[in-house]
């Protein structure tokens, strides 16, 4: 199969910390999968000493979100271990990464796991988790956070949406649901050759609901109105409009355990898998404060940090610099006032699971 071109990959999420600033949605939704970390932590086998813990954390982004993950992790661990046992954390994500934000996070955060522990050593990797990125049976537990709804890449051009959950067009969700199956299989193997016998990997996920809803309605209509709003306007060209595509799965509960209807997969089962919907913490702050401008703020800062430099990407040419900036502003700022105009709660289906190398 061809390469595809640069441009249909996702791009990395927005940098210089602003996926940082802007990624409270994620850090809430997560926050229903900790004691699963917490429960693999206590359960994992452990090597013997001196040989270092390895913890695994795919698809980290700037770090921020990491630091709670790991440091329940660690507590866990310490409580078996005693002080002074190495533990590596490996960060890993996209070469294009923005880890020089991830390691400022490491040392400068006060909520650093790094805090009062010399035995921990973190790493990055720079390269794609749908292959096998660290050694073989090197990870005792393995972490993943909003990151396994990111497709390897655009199988196709979405004609009537930016999110395919909501496009009409079957054979386009075909091929994303292809797409899908071969991803997280893909993503699945890498991590059986990873995991130490024994080993651990948490994940929380986007999902669909048991209707199929992928959820974000509001925001990926704003979105999509607010990409109109831009080739209107000249920013961007009709071709370019096209070829913008969020190219992200909500994949059902029946879609992630697929791989498992044989029981083991690659020596990977199941311990736990469930669906739930996260607490939309931006209506929360609407409900108390009824401030309408920053509900929009709120949510178009979500949609920038992580979805925004995937759609830009694809403005090409000898401007695009400065188109792409232009672009960035009169979406957000379009997004913004369209949400701001109709605030309304957000569904957000998740799935957390645990699997565990038994094979
Ligand atoms: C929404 S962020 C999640 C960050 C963090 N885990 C959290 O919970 O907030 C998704 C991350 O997955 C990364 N990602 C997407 N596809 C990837 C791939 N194929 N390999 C590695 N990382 C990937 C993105 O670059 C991004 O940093």
């Amino acid at each position: 199969m061809a390469e595809p071109l640069p441009s249909t990959t996702p791009a990395p999420m927005e940098g210089r910390g602003g996926y940082n600033r802007a990624s409270a949605v994620q850090e809430h939704g997560a926050s229903p999968a900790l004691p699963l970390f917490r429960a693999a932590a206590e359960a994992v086998p452990l090597a013997e000493s001196p040989a270092a813990i390895v913890i695994a954390d795919y698809g980290a982004s700037e770090g921020r979100n990491s630091l709670e993950p790991i440091r329940t992790a660690i507590a866990a661990l310490r409580a078996r271990t005693g002080a002074g046992r190495a533990i590596t954390v490996v960060h890993t994500d996209l070469p294009g990464n923005d880890f020089a934000a991830l390691f400022a996070v490491l040392a400068g955060d006060p909520n650093s796991y790094l805090r009062g522990d010399p035995a921990i050593f973190p790493m990055v990797v720079g390269r794609s988790f749908y292959g096998q990125i660290l050694p073989p049976a090197s990870v005792t537990l393995g972490w993943s956070a909003w990151a396994v709804q990111w497709l390897s890449r655009v199988p196709a051009p979405i004609p009537d949406q930016l999110q395919v959950a909501y496009s009409k067009d079957s054979a386009v969700r075909a091929a994303y649901a292809a797409q899908a199956d071969a991803d997280w299989r893909a993503f699945l193997s890498a991590r059986a050759a990873e995991l130490r016998p024994g080993g651990r990997l948490v994940i929380v996920t986007m999902a669909c609901d048991a209707e199929g809803d992928f959820g974000y309605r509001a925001c990926l209509d704003a979105m999509y109105a607010g990409v109109g709003s831009c080739m209107t306007a000249g920013l961007i060209t009709t071709a370019e409009a096209a070829r913008m595509a969020i190219p992200t799965v909500g994949r059902s509960l029946d879609e992630f355990l697929a791989p498992f209807s044989g029981g083991a997969f690659d020596g990977l089962t199941v311990e736990g898998a469930e669906i739930f919907l996260a607490e939309d913490d931006i209506w929360r702050r609407f409900g108390s404060d009824g401030d309408a401008a920053a509900f929009g703020a709120r949510w178009m800062a979500f949609s920038r940090a992580s979805v925004f430099p995937t759609l830009a990407q694809v403005i090409e040419g000898p401007d695009a610099e400065a188109r792409r900036a232009s672009f960035v502003a009169r979406l957000g700022d379009k997004m913004a006032a369209e949400l701001a105009a109709r605030p309304e709660p957000t569904k957000i289906p998740l799935a957390r699971m645990t699997l565990v190398k038994t094979g």
